[in-house]
């Protein structure tokens, strides 16, 4: 079923619940949209759900009930072919940057344009012409072009995260979904890795959903902030509205 998003809204979660098998509920009604050049940050302690939540947007988790809306249609009513088709508006990165180590860069960014092109499958063998200006634009908008030839596995870990970035917009996507893209950087790569997600949203006009554990990033690179709180939607606001007291609230009593 086609389904009508607002002017501007590229993701829209209505109602959104999910029960594990094990019977541990771990969203529970969550609603949220997010806009065509935003950048919305999910705070949350260990075990709140954020991953959950983002597992369901990208269809790794079937949610028991709510729906996931996306380029008009609803991927939570969807399976097999049909939902991979319509997930492609949508790019996953997470904390590990996940390259093919013994493949030079270009060649794991090229890999990002798989899930649109199947002729591309040759990927890893050789470089298909079609993918290879495509990936180097896309390395320099992170600004890494000049390692395109280096091997992955050689890179530091803000570097791999960038090109797991660059990766990521080979596919093209209008909703880019971070889940602790920074959790393993240092400080100064965080900022790097931050700022350059606040730019794909603010300047190529992507909608970007990022989950963080540093509330201090959050407050510097987010539009909007999220707080998630025992499975629960806690908040919902500008970042500029949202004062220490209530993310910290968020860690409160959770230590497990
Ligand atoms: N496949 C699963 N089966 C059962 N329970 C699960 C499963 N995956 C996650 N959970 C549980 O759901 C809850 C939320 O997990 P989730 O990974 O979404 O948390 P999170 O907010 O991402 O935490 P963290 O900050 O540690 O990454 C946790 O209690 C977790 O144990
Ligand atoms: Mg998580």
């Amino acid at each position: 079923m086609r389904t009508t998003l607002a002017p501007g809204v590229k993701l829209a979660v209505h109602d959104l619940t999910m029960r594990y098998a094990n019977g541990h509920t771990a969203l529970r009604n969550l609603n949220l949209s997010v806009r065509a050049g935003e950048i919305v940050v999910v705070l949350g302690a260990n075990g709140s759900g954020k991953s959950t939540f983002m597992k369901c947007v990208v269809g790794l988790n079937r949610p028991t009930a709510g729906s996931v809306e996306v380029a008009g249609r609803n991927l939570a009513a969807l399976s097999g072919e049909a939902l991979r088709q319509a997930r492609l508006p949508l790019a996953l990165i997470s904390q590990n940057a996940n390259l093919v180590k013994r493949r030079s860069v270009l060649a794991n960014v090229c890999c990002g344009a798989l899930g649109r092109h199947r002729t591309l499958a040759t990927a890893f063998g050789r470089l298909p012409r079609e993918a290879i200006e495509p990936a180097q634009a896309y390395l320099d908008e992170v600004g890494l072009l000049h390692l395109a030839r280096q091997r992955a596995g050689t890179l530091s870990g803000g570097q791999a995260q960038r090109v797991a970035v660059a990766r990521a917009l080979a596919q093209r996507p209008h909703v880019l979904l971070a889940d602790e893209p920074v959790a393993s950087l240092d400080p100064e790569a965080a900022d790097e890795v931050m700022r350059l997600l606040r730019r794909l949203a603010t300047d190529d006009g992507l909608a970007v959903v990022c989950v963080l554990h540093q509330p201090e990033l959050a407050m510097r690179y987010a539009h909007r902030l999220v707080g998630l709180r025992r499975s629960q939607l806690e908040f919902d606001r500008p970042a500029s509205e949202v004062s220490s007291q209530q993310i910290a609230n968020l860690y409160v009593g959770e230590a497990s």
